[in-house]
């Protein structure tokens, strides 16, 4: 395998995937490709940016699935067909179950926009983790990339990049600053090293 096969799942906007797929076209991302996006909302722009770039697309949802099980069923027989090596979560809002992350096991990674284990874990996710920072008072925060496991935001923890916050941030501001100054420079960065990893592991098993 010369590069590891990546599949990105998204939600919404897709700044995330928008900023992989920069990186893999700057040739930041040489050990893998990204070869299919799929969304759990059929109104996520991340859907037009995979578009845009030439890039496989599916939409998945629970409820045209039939529920949680049978969408976890399709998703991995979607991902298995591709032969997908390594999943991110890049701005995706949906619970993944036990059954789920354990079929990936140290091959699902995810953006959390806090430094874990702050403001992270059920509840905490989008606005509302820059929400609850502001409202404590902390003077530093950041983005976090993580390895997925079945405890939310539980994963050992890859990469961490921390943004100062400023007097007059508001929650919006604040979610800008950290996408720019840290999750979007993360999410390839660790990308790239999971992906070189499994190339290697790869290698190995003739
Ligand atoms: C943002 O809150 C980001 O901090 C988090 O997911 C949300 C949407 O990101 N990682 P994206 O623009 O869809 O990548």
């Amino acid at each position: 395998m010369t590069k590891a096969k990546i599949a990105v799942l998204v939600s919404g906007g897709g700044t995330n995937l928008q900023a992989l797929i920069d990186a893999e076209r700057a040739g930041k991302i040489k050990s893998g490709e990204i070869v299919l996006v799929v969304s759990n909302s059929a109104a996520a722009y991340a859907l037009e940016r995979a578009k845009n770039a030439g890039i496989e697309s599916l939409c998945l949802t629970r409820k045209d699935c039939g529920g949680q099980e049978k969408f976890e069923e399709k998703l991995i027989e979607a991902l298995d067909a591709r032969g997908i090596d390594l999943v991110i979560l890049a701005g995706f809002m949906s619970i993944l179950s036990e059954t789920f992350t354990g079929h990936y096991p140290k091959r699902i990674i995810n953006i959390h926009p806090a430094l874990i284990p702050s403001f992270c874990g059920k509840g905490y996710y989008g606005l509302k983790v820059h929400e609850a920072a502001l409202s404590y008072g902390v003077k530093v925060t950041g983005a976090t990339v993580h390895y997925v496991n079945e405890i939310p935001d539980g994963g050992e923890i890859i990469l961490q990049k921390a943004v100062n916050i400023r007097p007059g941030d508001t929650p919006e501001i604040l979610q800008r600053r950290v996408m720019e100054q840290a999750e979007w420079k993360l999410l390839p960065r660790a990308a790239e090293l999971v992906c070189r990893r499994l190339v290697k592991e790869k290698g190995k098993t003739i």
